[in-house]
């Protein structure tokens, strides 16, 4: 079946990357933006723009403080999903996992079973940045944000950087550029895959959500795992309406078999 087909695409294939969205996490019970029981339902996506972060900090940070409990206040860890992908990486299958997502879980996976070798890894690109962290605007400092959000929490409405300056999530916000760098690493891995997989997103997202369009009109097999249809699902190769913590482990099995 289609299955057997992309995972001999990948078996032969000397490049082969993965790009994720929030619903390879949905199975570690992180709620995805889009979809079924999305966030965006719940939270007004229009209040966690750069513009408004500028313009009323501290109302910024008293709802992204909601938005990051409903995210991960439940602690998330890797799922099936992200295991297999780590172990694609790891085995040499997989190349490059460009994630959307700012969860951490991949980097969480690939960790668990290479102890923490990058070397031994897939490169992982967090293009939307990683929430764990915050950046002070100000003087590029970085830290852990969990101590920021429990300050936040407290009342310390917007948390501020010993310098002074404003602490942001270290995620990309609506209305603010991707670092070009990393645009420019992603848009590269996709020119270069023979295979490319997009897992778990809605693909509505600029500039991420071009990436497949990219691999294919560079000649690769573009392969897309996701609940709901998507706008690149007429360019892809094989779409699989699966649930990604099943149909991952399945495709590895194939893979290795
Ligand atoms: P979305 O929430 O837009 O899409 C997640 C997709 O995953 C949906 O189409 C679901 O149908 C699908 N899905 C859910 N559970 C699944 C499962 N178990 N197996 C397979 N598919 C499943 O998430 P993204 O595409 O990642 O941006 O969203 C892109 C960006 O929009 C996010 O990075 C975030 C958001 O606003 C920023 O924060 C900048």
């Amino acid at each position: 079946d289609d299955l057997e087909e992309l995972a001999a695409e990948l078996r032969d294939a000397e490049t082969a990357v993965a790009l994720t969205g929030a619903g390879i996490s949905a199975p570690s019970d992180v709620p995805t933006f889009r979809g079924d029981d999305g966030v965006w339902d719940r939270f007004d996506e229009g209040q966690f723009t750069y513009g408004r972060f500028q313009r009323d900090p501290s109302g910024f940070w008293a709802d992204r403080l909601e938005l990051q409990r409903e995210l991960f206040g439940g602690n998330p860890e890797p799922n099936t999903a992200h295991e297999a992908l780590a172990a694609l990486g790891k085995d040499g299958t997989l190349e490059a996992v460009l994630t959307q997502n700012t969860d951490g879980l991949h980097a969480d996976a690939a960790d668990a079973i290479t102890d923490g070798s990058e070397a031994e890894s897939a490169t992982i690109l967090e293009l939307h940045g990683n929430a764990r962290r915050v950046r002070c605007v100000d003087c590029g400092n970085r830290r852990a944000s969990g101590p920021i959000f429990e300050r936040a929490a407290e009342g310390e409405l917007p948390p501020l950087c010993e310098c002074g300056g404003h602490y942001k999530p270290d995620v990309v916000l609506f209305g603010e550029q991707l670092p070009g760098a990393v645009i420019q690493r992603a848009r590269s891995f996709a020119r270069e895959a023979d295979v490319f997989l997009a897992i778990g997103s809605s693909l509505v997202v600029e500039p991420a959500a071009s990436l497949p369009k990219l691999a294919a009109e560079n000649g690769g097999i573009v392969g897309i795992v996701n609940l709901e249809s998507t706008p690149r699902d007429g360019i892809a190769d094989v779409v699989r309406r699966d649930d990604v913590a099943e149909v991952l482990p399945r495709l590895r099995d194939l893979i290795v078999a």
